[in-house]
């Protein structure tokens, strides 16, 4: 029942009232029912999710014509602190991240894959409350070939100002996280995010130029047929992750998935159930993924939507990190699937065996 603005009641609610209030159900909307609130901490969240969203656009945008213009393609001929080729794309997302919290008073300080140090944005800084940290393009080896790429973001509470860059406040566990999400660029674009009382996703429509409430309160499955892993290092990991890929291979129900970048890898499991890895190797122990703006923030997410996140010997989200491009191995998804890898990595006589032939 729906109270007309004239306080008489409708009968029930038409098909088209229905749909006018989905087309309102917005990101800042949203945000604001979640924390049921309109005190000047929710309008502030509200905005600061609105921004990306806005960042978010800019990046679909881009994306969606990349292939007709110059110089949004390619490498830039960079190399990041991560040691990575930086693409075009890279570059410009980390710059439209940055741009859409200038005069926001939101953000004061923007930590990002692509930047060494954080970046400040004076103006804000007195008032700022809130630290930004992000993947601006996630799956960048998918770019020039059209294939689904992300951004992945995280929201804490500033709580150091120390502006010689050491972000020492950062270097927190991810419990410490106060939101989180990701954009997914693909068909369609989907904006995922969740504030600590649970996991939604907006779907943008491109003729309102807003996102819209697609799904609320998402679950993963307990358990999933899903595996998602680069099988391609096999050799290079430790035995037990070996022998849990063996155990994979000889069991009835799965199926492997595995598309290059990690948001379109973790969307698909959130929806349909499975597992994620990243493990670290014998060379790099510590994986792949970037624990501040990669792992901890899909942790978030997916232990609000009931499933669970892990290094394979410890939660994702009691992780501290000593530095602010900290890497991790990751394992993600449903908690069945994620208890079943660690059984096997925890198992220390397995690692313990030679590499068998
Ligand atoms: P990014 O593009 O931000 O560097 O992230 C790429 C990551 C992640 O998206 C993906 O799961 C993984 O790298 C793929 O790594 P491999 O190509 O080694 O499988
Ligand atoms: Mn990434
Ligand atoms: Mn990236």
């Amino acid at each position: 029942m729906v109270n007309a603005p004239t306080g008489e009641t409708r009968i029930g609610q038409t098909e088209q009232v229905q749909s006018l209030d989905r087309d309102c159900t917005t990101l800042s909307r949203h945000v604001l029912q979640q924390l049921k609130s309109f005190s000047a901490d929710a309008q502030d969240l509200s905005a600061l999710m609105n921004r990306v969203g806005l960042a978010a656009k800019l990046i679909a945008r881009r994306l969606s014509r990349a292939g007709l213009m110059a110089d949004t393609l390619g490498f830039t001929g960079a190399v990041n602190v991560q040691g990575e080729s930086v693409k075009k794309m890279d570059v410009y997302a980390n710059e439209v991240f940055i741009s859409v919290f200038q005069q926001s008073g939101l953000v004061c300080r923007l930590a990002s894959e692509e930047m060494e140090k954080p970046y400040y944005i004076p103006e804000n800084c007195p008032i700022g409350r809130y630290s930004l940290l992000y993947d601006p393009i996630d799956g960048s080896s998918n770019l020039d070939i059209n294939l689904d790429v992300g951004s992945i973001f995280s929201i804490r509470k500033q709580e150091g100002d120390d502006a010689d860059g050491s972000a020492s406040d950062l270097l927190q566990h991810g419990h410490k996280q106060i939101g989180a999400g990701y954009v997914l660029y693909g068909p369609s674009t989907i904006l995922v995010y969740s504030i600590g009382q649970g996991v939604h996703s907006f779907t943008l429509d491109p003729s309102l130029g807003e996102f819209i409430l697609a799904t609320e309160n998402i679950q993963v499955p307990s358990r999933g047929p899903i595996y998602s892993v680069n099988e391609g290092n096999f050799w290079q990991w430790k035995e037990s992750l070996r022998d849990y890929i063996r155990y994979v291979h000889r069991s009835e129900g799965y199926t492997a998935r595995y598309g290059g970048a990690l948001v379109g890898d973790f969307h698909r499991i959130l929806f349909q159930g499975g597992v994620f890895l990243y493990p670290g190797t014998v060379k790099q122990p510590e994986g792949k993924l970037r624990l501040l703006y990669e792992s901890a923030p899909l942790a978030f997410l997916i232990e609000q939507a009931g499933g669970r996140a892990s290094t394979g010997t410890q939660d994702i989200l009691d992780v501290v990190p000593t530095k602010l491009h900290e890497r991790s191995p990751l394992i993600i998804g449903s908690k069945e699937n994620v208890a079943m890898v660690e059984s096997f990595i925890q198992d220390r006589s397995r690692n313990s065996r030679t590499v068998e032939s």
